[in-house]
């Protein structure tokens, strides 16, 4: 078949761009390996800044998010025994962030894809992108076992971390910046109300801790576990001990614990590749980058490439200007590079590092007091948390 864009991946970043231009009246048809329903049974972030939410009300699909989000002014940081407000609404001039899942938003998404007819293919298997240094580039995939071809103008590769977009680009034409980090973190929702309006972000000698919630009934918390644990190894009831273990007593105590609905495991890194663009081959979201959950960047940072590249594309369309689609890498990246030193620096304050010396330790006592003695290094963290301008 024949479109104009043609995307590979229907995570948040691709189901967004397809949105976009087919409400600009430029055709794309999406990819995705697996079936809807394994889309939306992934639970994974839950803030939005308010930038991303603004791109949801202009692909017409914020509604809920306006009803059901909710707008949080601020959050704690939790350490010594003590809990300490940022208030990221006076810090900023009035930001603040919405915490609306990214489950809620993918299946919002897809309603809007509904809505409009928009071309989604599931349960792909075998994508494969081919010319994509020519002005023809075209995409082949096994569906229900024939073989099917997309031939396009652009391939966007929103396939995300282990998808096959950046892999399809030569060794050569691409550098690859990586952190791992010596811990992951093992996340839990249950059906119970969260033990605070605001979120919690908790450093403890035992491990980081995060209270966070999607609804009044409903909490997601995670708590930092060494690599070599399995979700297995985690009953219920050692989860919510070891959480309680790490927040000041006066939120161990209000904690409403139950059955967890959803549990896992996800490894902390920082990943960026350059540039994000080959040919005709752009990349956005986490197939060319992925930080550490700390400060909620993940999905916040897929929606400023989303941003650029929808600009760009109805440039080039719509006008016939192609500025935006040279300069979408070097633009994309200068803010991706920025959402990567902040989520490496929240973790770097919050985490115990196995391997960290007593110097270390000291430091980020160190960096706590400051940020708390200074309104100026709290409204960094603040500007920063809320979501840098595109
Ligand atoms: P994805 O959501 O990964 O979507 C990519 C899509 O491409 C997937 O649906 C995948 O099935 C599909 N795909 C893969 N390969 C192919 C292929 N060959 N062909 C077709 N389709 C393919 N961020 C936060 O801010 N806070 C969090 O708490 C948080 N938790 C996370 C937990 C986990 C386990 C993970 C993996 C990520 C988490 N993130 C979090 C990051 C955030 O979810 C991502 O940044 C966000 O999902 C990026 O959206 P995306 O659309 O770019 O990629
Ligand atoms: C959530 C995840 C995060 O990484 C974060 O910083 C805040 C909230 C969440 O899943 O709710």
């Amino acid at each position: 078949m024949r479109t104009q864009v043609g995307i590979i991946g229907g995570g948040p970043s691709g189901l967004l761009l397809s949105q976009l231009l087919h409400l600009k009246g430029i055709a794309s048809v999406l990819i995705e390996r697996q079936s809807r329903e394994y889309v939306l049974g992934r639970i994974r972030a839950g803030v939005l800044e308010h930038g991303f939410a603004a791109l949801m009300r202009e692909a017409q699909v914020g509604d809920r998010m306006d009803r059901e989000g909710q707008i949080h002014d601020g959050f704690f940081i939790a350490h010594d025994g003590i809990k300490e407000r940022v208030d990221l609404k006076a810090l900023t001039g009035g930001n603040s962030v919405i915490v609306y899942g990214q489950t809620e938003l993918t299946r919002d998404l897809y309603e809007g894809r509904d809505r409009l007819g928009g071309s989604v293919v599931h349960n792909v298997k075998d994508v494969t992108l081919h010319d994509l240094q020519s002005a023809h580039p075209h995409v082949t995939y096994r569906h229900e076992e024939e073989l099917e071809r997309i031939d396009c103008d652009f391939v966007i590769g929103c396939d995300g971390f282990h998808g096959v977009s950046r892999k399809a680009i030569p060794k050569d034409r691409i550098r690859e910046y990586e952190r791992a980090y010596p811990f992951g973190w093992l996340g839990v929702l249950s059906r119970t109300p969260p033990v605070s309006p605001e979120l919690i972000y908790a450093k403890h000698e035992r491990g980081f801790a995060l209270c966070s919630l999607r609804s009044q009934t409903l909490s997601r918390y995670y708590i930092q576990v060494p690599l070599t644990d399995s979700v297995e190894q985690w009953s219920d009831e050692q989860f919510f001990d070891e959480l309680k273990r790490r927040l000041p007593p006066d939120f161990a105590s209000a904690l409403i614990t139950g059955p967890s609905i959803e549990k896992s495991i996800a490894p902390l890194r920082s990943f960026v590749a350059e540039p994000m663009r080959y040919g005709n081959l752009y990349l956005a979201g986490d197939a060319a980058h992925i930080v550490p959950p700390t400060g909620a960047r993940g999905l916040n940072s897929a929606a400023s490439d989303i941003y650029y590249l929808y600009h760009a594309l109805v440039d080039h369309y719509e006008k016939g200007d192609d500025r935006g689609l040279e300069n979408y890498s070097n633009k994309a990246l200068a803010r991706v590079w920025k959402g990567q030193r902040f989520s490496w620096w929240m973790t770097t304050l919050l985490h115990r590092f196995p391997d960290g010396s007593g110097f270390d330790q000291r430091l980020q006592d160190t960096e706590l007091t400051y940020l708390f003695s200074s309104p100026r290094a709290l409204a960094s963290l603040a500007e920063n948390y809320v979501g840098l301008p595109f």
